[in-house]
């Protein structure tokens, strides 16, 4: 009897059932907790879609002022972790500094945080503080002192504020509110299943984090926003698309933000951000980037039938914000840590420790031979 053929990369296995979020594929759509992404993007904050993400249901209004009011007063680092940062290789990129804050951030933490248990607080204190590590070690790198968070602005207003010291205009702050709750869950994704496995073992919050960062830092999954504007700068002009992208291709090479393991129309949250992008550059008075990507989703759609993932815009809107390239996965993190820990407080409450197998394929009657007979 032939043997099952193992699929790689785990591609549609289903590995768990979860009540957060559903892709549904060939429809191109995103729901969190029943509702369609279209409409929190539209109508919702990233702190209510939170407020959806752990409780399973919207929030009331006097429930998500008090959502918000935690996690506003939740913000601060503690001063031994600034060190941390302080103390990083000037040449770490601010994944690795988000990836090793998480970690030290932990043991600084009270001890009922770090319990594996289906409790919300170390969900919010880590949602609440990711900014605040990643705007810090920016700052520092640049030889700034970091600025310290206000807790009489949203998230996204926040988030922008310690990045760069100054309040950010009210439409800024809209569309990176946009971003966060677009990227705030996606079923399981590499990073989201990493978290869940890091839980499963019965390891706290902190550590699950630190995992689904270290995992979203890839260029084939959280990576691809920032090499999407290396793409956006070599290919410099329009014009210019058609042979970069077609000599990639030749050359077998991936065109980052296109394609998805899930989605075999266009991604939706790439549909939304398309528009904002195009309105940001529009506002900036230079259509460029947005002309050049549409050339490039033209190309890589005819000779590939390829569509764009949420990596093809989010840049665009980043850069167009005054965000610094190797800042925008950390962004994506800021976001996505409310999925991220909504999985795992999922994952505690109905546990099983995940251990898969693998198919060995190596020798097994191997004769041990002393060093100096090999
Ligand atoms: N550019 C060119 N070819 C591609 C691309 C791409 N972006 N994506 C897929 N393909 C091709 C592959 O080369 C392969 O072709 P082949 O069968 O001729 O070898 C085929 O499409 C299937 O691709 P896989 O990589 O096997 O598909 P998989 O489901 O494993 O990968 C992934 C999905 C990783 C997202 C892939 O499409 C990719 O690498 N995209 C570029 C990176 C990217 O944008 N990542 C962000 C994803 S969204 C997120 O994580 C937030």
């Amino acid at each position: 009897m032939q043997e099952a053929a193992i699929p790689r990369g785990l591609e549609d296995v289903v590995v768990t059932s979860s009540s957060i979020a559903f892709i549904d594929g060939r429809q191109g759509r995103l729901i969190y907790r029943g509702y369609d992404i279209r409409d929190l993007a539209r109508r919702s904050s990233f702190e209510e879609t939170a407020y959806l993400l752990w409780y399973g249901r919207l929030p009331r209004p006097s429930e998500l002022q008090e959502l918000s009011r935690r996690l506003a007063s939740l913000r601060t680092l503690p001063p031994q972790v600034l060190r941390v940062l302080e103390s990083l290789s000037p040449g770490a990129s601010p994944m690795e500094a988000l990836r090793t804050g998480v970690s030290a951030l932990s043991s600084f933490e009270p001890e009922e945080l770090k319990q594996p248990r289906n409790t919300i607080g170390g969900a919010l204190r880590l949602t609440a503080v990711l900014p605040t590590l990643i705007t810090a070690y920016h700052r520092i790198r640049q030889g700034e002192p970091p600025v310290t968070p206000r807790e009489d602005l949203n998230h996204a207003s926040n988030l922008l504020y310690m990045l760069t010291g100054r309040l950010p205009p009210l439409t800024d702050a809209h569309v990176l509110d946009v971003a966060l709750i677009l990227h705030a869950d996606h079923e399981l994704n590499a990073s989201t299943f990493a978290a869940r496995v890091t839980a499963s073992t019965l390891s706290d919050l902190y550590s699950a984090v630190t995992s689904a960062v270290g995992t979203l830092k890839g260029p084939l999954h959280g990576g691809a926003n920032e090499r999407v504007m290396d793409l956006l700068e070599e290919v410099g002009s329009p014009d210019r698309a058609e042979s970069v992208v077609v000599g990639k291709l030749h050359r077998h090479e991936k065109i980052m933000g296109f394609g998805h393991r899930v989605y075999k129309v266009e991604d939706p949250r790439a549909t939304i951000l398309r528009e904002y992008a195009r309105a940001l550059c529009k506002e900036r008075g230079d259509l460029t980037p947005v002309e050049i990507l549409g050339k490039v989703e033209e190309v890589v759609h005819r000779e590939k039938g390829l569509y764009p993932n949420v990596d093809l815009y989010s840049g665009t809107c980043y850069r167009a914000l005054g965000v610094p390239k190797d800042l925008f996965t950390p962004l994506f993190a800021a976001s996505r840590v409310a999925g991220w820990t909504a999985h795992v407080l999922e994952e505690y409450s109905d546990n099983r420790l995940i251990r898969p197998t693998a198919k060995y394929t190596g020798p097994t009657d191997l004769t041990y031979l002393p060093p100096e007979e090999r």
